[in-house]
């Protein structure tokens, strides 16, 4: 058992015993460190200010990942290279290329944000062979807010620094670092502080289980995109964390022939390929859950377990009929993930169990999908409503099973039954029965109002994602229905 959280700084290890369990990188950087190149803004993961790069190893690969090292906190980076804006020029002092190119294009004005670009596009740096597409830069720096320069001369720094990379001392000394972040790996529990308040990660999914049962009252965390604004922006103070991101395997991605099994603790960024091979609107959801940043450390098991009414994930997994696997101690259950969520802040998760992993049934011949999010902002923002829709379709065009969720529309993500009572049995283009589902959605949802969108907003708009989805499985286009987001052509598989 190790007792202090270690990590490489500037080339060398580091460790750290004395912390709170809920410390954040961004405090240890600017208030231990005296590392105040790093920003603080929201201390919300939302303006990307104070994005950092943690370098680890993955599937034998050195990775680089912008974090938002606001809500990161210091135990999480145990075992990785973390790199911040303060260490990128060079010990003479000349500027990294992306730096240099910040300054050539005029990308920076007041600068208060230039740390967390230059982070950002950093991370890209290294990450993408040229050509970079812009729309690839564009979604890099999606979690960063710029309030004065504006967006173009940033974009056009980054296409001329990620045009030409040459090589940095991060690309030469990438195999010293990776022999390093080997011997980090070491295998060991991580336990600072004692029994009564500590942060833990254990580094066996045996270990993990039997020390969440041991403590119920330990707070979970994984990507902490979640939990860290509960001590952020909640100001609520937590004795014991237990970090399920040292387990071994415990992100565990499986192909089992019918269906995917998503260790819990996979990221986003982890199940991106994963899912978006399911199908392109699932691609474009997941391109748009947070940010690089927000994906690059928040999980699927922490999306799921949150429950919260407005996630992205849950009502997609919903429409496909995932299954949410538990296990409290050595005892292991499985449900239905329509039944996991029970009532607002209400999963059927016991105190001290876990969820370990969310398996996801592939689509058939037989089915169609489509999800679509609605939020105010395009990019960085949680859904005002969701929804997710998986109809099978038999060979004569007649819809023999149809799972609607929504997300937004009540206390839980969840299935709209009387809709989908409404188009069983129907020729799927059959519109009267499409205009008895719209109706039936009143009778399954009485959405509230509240600052995301009003009630009857959120109605229409259930029923115009529906009415979408059926108008292009009956052959419309995406092209002709959606602004952004369309699909390939169909393809022949949809065709009826
Ligand atoms: C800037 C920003 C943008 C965001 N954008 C989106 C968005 O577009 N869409 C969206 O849906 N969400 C969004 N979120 C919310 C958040 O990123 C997601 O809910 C994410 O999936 C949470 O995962 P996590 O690993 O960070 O969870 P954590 O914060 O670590 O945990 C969340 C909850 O799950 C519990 N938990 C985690 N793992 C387990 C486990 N294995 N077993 C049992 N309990 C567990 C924790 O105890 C906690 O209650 C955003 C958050 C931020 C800060
Ligand atoms: S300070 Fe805004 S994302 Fe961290
Ligand atoms: S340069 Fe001022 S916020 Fe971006």
């Amino acid at each position: 058992m190790r007792d202090v959280v270690r990590f490489i700084r500037r080339g060398a290890m580091t460790e750290v015993g004395d912390i709170a369990p809920t410390d954040m990188v961004l405090d240890y950087l600017r208030e231990r460190e005296g590392a105040k190149g790093t920003k603080e803004s929201c201390r919300e993961g939302d303006c990307g200010a104070c994005t950092v790069v943690v370098r680890r190893r993955r599937q034998d690969r050195l990775v680089y990942e912008p974090i938002n090292a606001c809500i990161t906190m210091l135990g999480q980076i145990d075992g990785a290279d973390l790199i911040t804006v303060d260490d990128l020029a060079d010990d003479d002092g000349d500027l990294h290329p992306i730096q240099r190119a910040f300054v050539d294009h005029h990308a920076s004005q007041c600068g208060f944000c230039t740390p967390g670009f230059v982070m950002a596009l950093f991370a890209l740096y290294h990450t993408s062979a040229p050509p970079v597409a812009r729309e690839r830069i564009n979604d890099q720096i999606a979690g960063n807010l710029c309030r004065c320069t504006g967006y173009r001369p940033i974009v056009d720094a980054a296409m001329t620094a990620l045009a030409n990379p040459r090589a940095d001392r991060f690309g030469e000394n990438a195999r010293e670092t990776a022999e390093m972040l080997a011997f980090l790996n070491d295998g060991e529990d991580l336990m600072v502080g004692d029994q009564r308040r500590f942060f833990a990660a254990p580094a066996t999914i045996d270990g993990l289980a039997a020390l969440v049962e041991e403590h119920p009252d330990a707070v979970i965390l994984a990507g902490g995109t979640d939990v860290a604004l509960w001590v952020n922006k909640q100001r609520r103070t937590f004795d014991k964390i237990i970090h399920v991101g040292r387990a071994a395997g415990f992100d565990a991605i499986e192909d089992s022939g019918l269906e995917w099994s998503l260790g819990a603790g996979a990221r986003l960024a982890d199940v991106e390929a994963t899912l978006g091979a399911v199908d392109p609107d699932l691609r474009e959801l997941l391109r748009r859950f947070g940010s690089r940043q927000v994906r690059a450390s928040g999980t699927i098991g922490g999306n799921v377990a949150n429950g919260s009414p407005i996630g992205d994930l849950p009502p997609a997994l919903i429409a496909l009929g995932a299954t949410v696997h538990l296990r409290k101690g050595s005892a292991e259950r499985s449900v239905p993930i329509d039944d996991f969520f029970i009532d607002y802040g209400k999963q059927d998760r016991e105190a001290g169990e876990i969820v370990t992993a969310v398996s996801v049934p592939k689509l058939g011949t037989a089915h169609r999908f489509r999800c679509f999010k609605v939020s105010k902002r395009f990019d960085q923002d949680i859904s005002s409503v969701m929804g997710a829709f998986r109809f099978t379709v038999s060979d004569q065009g007649t819809v023999d099973e149809a799972r609607l969720a929504y997300g937004g529309m009540a206390a839980t993500p969840r299935r709209a039954k009387a809709a989908e009572a409404a188009l069983t049995g129907a020729q799927l283009q059959d519109s009267t029965r499409w205009t008895e589902a719209f109706n039936a959605l009143r009778e399954d949802f009485e959405p509230i109002s509240d600052h995301r969108a009003s009630a009857r907003y959120r109605i229409e708009t259930a029923h115009a994602l529906l009415g979408k989805a059926l108008i292009e499985l009956a052959g419309a286009d995406s092209q002709r229905t959606r602004v952004v987001g369309q699909r390939p052509p169909t393809d022949a598989r949809e065709r009826l």
